[in-house]
């Protein structure tokens, strides 16, 4: 049993595995390349042989724990075909979301248009690299890709006043990304994902009134879902308030807590594995504060649990000895 999945099903507290969010991307001269060559983005997730290499990438380099699958949550409204780009520094931009061919959209077209992804994911998991490791695949919360599928782009830091306007539009595209998020799911597990991370980056959006019906009982469902294959399941609900409440709701396999909660206050209130926390920001700054940060985390979680991450992605400006640095740090605790 690979070390991330021990902590997981038998809670051993002794092992320090980690892994990064982003750990393949812009930070790495060698994504870099590619990345020039290939400057359509979604054109380079649908690419099995450049995506696998570079989600091989980061275990080449570093002593990691798991591998993930080189993709992006975008990739559903994709296959469902809402037009979807990737503007430089400027980030995704999305077409008008079309109700009648979101609804009429087929399992086997969605999967014939995002095949490339669970290629690379079978790619991936033969891989001698990740023997005896975790290979991770991913979705989109359903919430998370509605603010993107109806925003159209990031929303930065609060939703537009109109948001809610469209009812009927909302409720339907809760039922297609209920489907097609469970699709997505089944077939990344059958092509060799062993472990499946929801990212609901942007949950702290929400009121706490509309936390029931826009993340906590559309996430169970995917939730309950994934535990049906006998595989765990993580949770990132960023920005939220409440982590208690929602492990409470939502019953995730595993916990991944963002930068800004005290880490003092989850092992304290929450007994589930967690993972992450570090805030990407210390890896800019010097060598000491980092060993400092991370050996803070580890102190706190030292009887729990706990799988090593950051709080958020690794930022694009980070030094890769760096990352270096704080795999070293980890792994000799
Ligand atoms: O973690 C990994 O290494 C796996 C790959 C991965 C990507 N995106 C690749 C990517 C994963 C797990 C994601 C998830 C994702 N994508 C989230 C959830 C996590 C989070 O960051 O909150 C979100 C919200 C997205 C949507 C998205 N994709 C945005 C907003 C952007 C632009 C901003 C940015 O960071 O560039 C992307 C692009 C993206 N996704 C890149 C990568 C490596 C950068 C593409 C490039 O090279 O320009």
């Amino acid at each position: 049993m690979n070390i991330i999945k021990d902590t997981i099903v038998n809670k051993k507290t002794n092992l320090n595995p980690i892994w990064i969010m982003r750990q393949a991307g812009r930070y790495l001269p060698e994504f870099r390349e590619i990345r020039k060559e290939n400057p359509n983005f979604i054109n380079l997730c649908l690419n099995e042989k450049l995506s696998s290499v570079i989600t091989l990438q980061p275990l080449k380099r570093f002593n990691l724990d798991a591998a993930i699958i080189f993709s992006d949550i975008l990739m559903v409204p994709y296959g469902l075909n809402q037009k979807v780009e990737f503007k430089k520094n400027f980030g995704p931009i999305l077409g008008e979301p079309d109700l009648e061919e979101l609804l009429n959209m087929e399992e086997k077209d969605f999967i014939k248009k995002i095949s490339p992804v669970y290629e690379a994911i079978n790619i991936v998991s033969k891989n001698d690299l990740v023997k005896n490791k975790s290979t991770i695949g991913f979705v989109g919360a359903p919430w998370t890709l509605l603010v993107y599928m109806i925003n159209k782009q990031s929303p930065k830091l609060s939703l537009k006043n109109n948001f809610f306007a469209d009812k009927i539009l909302i409720e339907k595209l809760l039922i297609v990304l209920d489907k097609f998020l469970k699709i997505h799911i089944k077939e990344q597990i059958n092509n060799g994902a062993n472990l499946i991370q929801i990212f609901d980056s942007w949950a702290g959006l929400l009121n706490d009134k509309d936390l029931e019906k826009y993340v906590f009982k559309p996430t169970i469902n995917l939730v309950e879902y994934v535990k049906s294959f006998n595989i765990p399941v993580i949770c990132f609900p960023r920005g939220i308030k409440n982590y208690e409440e929602y492990c409470k709701e939502v019953k995730p396999d595993v916990i991944c807590i963002d930068y800004e909660v005290d880490p003092l206050k989850i092992v304290k209130n929450i007994k589930i594995p967690v993972q992450g926390g570090l805030d990407p920001k210390i890896l800019l700054s010097n060598k000491e504060k980092l060993k400092n940060e991370a050996k803070r985390y580890l102190d706190i979680f030292k009887d729990h649990p706990y799988i090593f991450n950051l709080g958020h992605g690794v930022l694009p400006e980070t030094d890769p000895d760096m990352m270096d640095y704080l795999v070293k740090i980890v792994k000799n605790y």
